[in-house]
């Protein structure tokens, strides 16, 4: 038989994730706003006895948006197809999936903007119409063929909103964009994870690894694996606060969690001494491409205040040459712009 959809590969990590995952609206932490509006969607499409809208959500990674799709399905009682985009890789591919699609079926797909422009082209009218346009044969004998789909739901999860095409954006009914986690929140999903891996731990423990996860829960919980394995090495009972330090010491992380590429942008962008620097130029000097640093790399430095976004170009804030030890440049650094 032919293979009709590819459901997710899951690495030992992702696995362990899963376990991770919350199951439904109590355990998934923050994201109040999307919580509020999506609940009323819900309970509303649910009052109406119909599919949801197609919904989508966008940010960067590992802040909750496959979960958020999985918890929509279990509170809306129905089935969910999980795949991402690269694994669509002809319109054949996205036809099979949605032909075995049953009335109020989930369909997420991850990635959404890399599908393909044929791909995308099938996508638009199963979308507004539940409808398939199949083309079968070539030439002046070519017939479109009509397919009338169930009414499914497509979620759609990108880290690069902007590289959606427009038609493909329109066709959601709601779009939410995700937010970075306080780190009081993050400690909070520290806590719960920490009690669903079976090990207590310290309240300051728990804020010490939020503080330096990037306002991010994927982060989060990799550093809370790795500081169960020092407390456990050390056969302790309750993750304490001196472990915890110690361990993420160890492990180099640092005080505001940076990863490699962040202390490479910063401090590209302080080696500059105030200058601002282009996009294209910080792309070509990082080798990354210009959408990554934009989407995945920048926006959490920009809500932080380490970099700022000037006309001319990223410069390094005050806060950045402080957290990089680093001395500021003497001169205000809008006043260093080239002109
Ligand atoms: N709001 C949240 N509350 C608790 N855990 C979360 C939350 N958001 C994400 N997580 C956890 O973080 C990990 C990454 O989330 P995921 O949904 O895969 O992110 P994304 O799809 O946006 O990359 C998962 O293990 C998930 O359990
Ligand atoms: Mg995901």
């Amino acid at each position: 038989m032919e293979r009709i959809v590819e459901i997710e590969k899951f690495t030992a990590e992702e696995s362990v994730e899963n376990t991770l995952r919350p199951q439904g609206w109590n355990d998934y932490i923050g994201q109040e706003q999307i919580k509020k509006n999506l609940g009323v969607f819900i309970e509303a499409s649910k009052k109406r006895a119909e599919a949801l809208d197609h919904t989508l959500f966008y940010g960067p990674p590992g802040l909750g948006k496959t979960t958020l799709a999985l918890i929509i399905a279990s509170e809306m009682g129905t089935n969910i197809k999980v795949t991402a985009a690269p694994m669509i890789e002809k319109s054949g591919d996205l036809a099979a999936i949605l032909t075995n699609l049953d009335e109020g079926d989930i369909l997420f797909i991850d990635e959404i903007h890399r599908l393909s422009p044929a791909v995308e082209e099938i996508l638009y009218p199963s979308m507004e119409d539940f409808r398939l346009d199949i083309i079968i044969g070539s030439g002046p004998a070519a017939q479109t063929v009509k397919i009338d789909l169930p009414r499914f739901t497509l979620i759609g999860a990108t880290t690069r909103a902007g590289m959606l095409s427009n038609p493909l954006r329109d066709r959601f009914g709601m779009s939410f964009r995700m937010n970075f986690y306080s780190p009081e929140e993050l400690a909070r999903i520290v806590i719960q994870a920490a009690g669903k891996l079976g090990k207590r731990i310290e309240h300051d423990s728990a804020l010490e690894i939020a503080r330096r996860s990037r306002g991010t829960p994927r982060i989060a919980l990799r550093l809370l694996r790795r500081v169960r394995d020092f407390s456990d090495v050390a056969d302790e009972e309750t993750i304490r606060h001196e472990r915890t330090l110690f361990a993420l010491n160890e492990l180099g992380i640092n005080d505001h969690g940076f990863d490699e590429m962040d202390l490479r942008l910063l401090e590209l962008l302080v080696q500059a001494k105030g200058r601002a620097m282009g996009l294209s130029t910080i792309a070509a000097a990082l080798s990354e491409d210009e959408g990554t640093i934009e989407d995945v790399l920048e926006p959490y430095l920009l809500a932080n205040g380490f970099i700022e976004r000037t006309a001319r170009g990223r410069i390094a804030t005050p806060k950045c040459y402080e957290v990089l030890r680093f001395a500021a440049p003497a001169v205000q650094p809008t006043l260093f712009e080239a002109p």
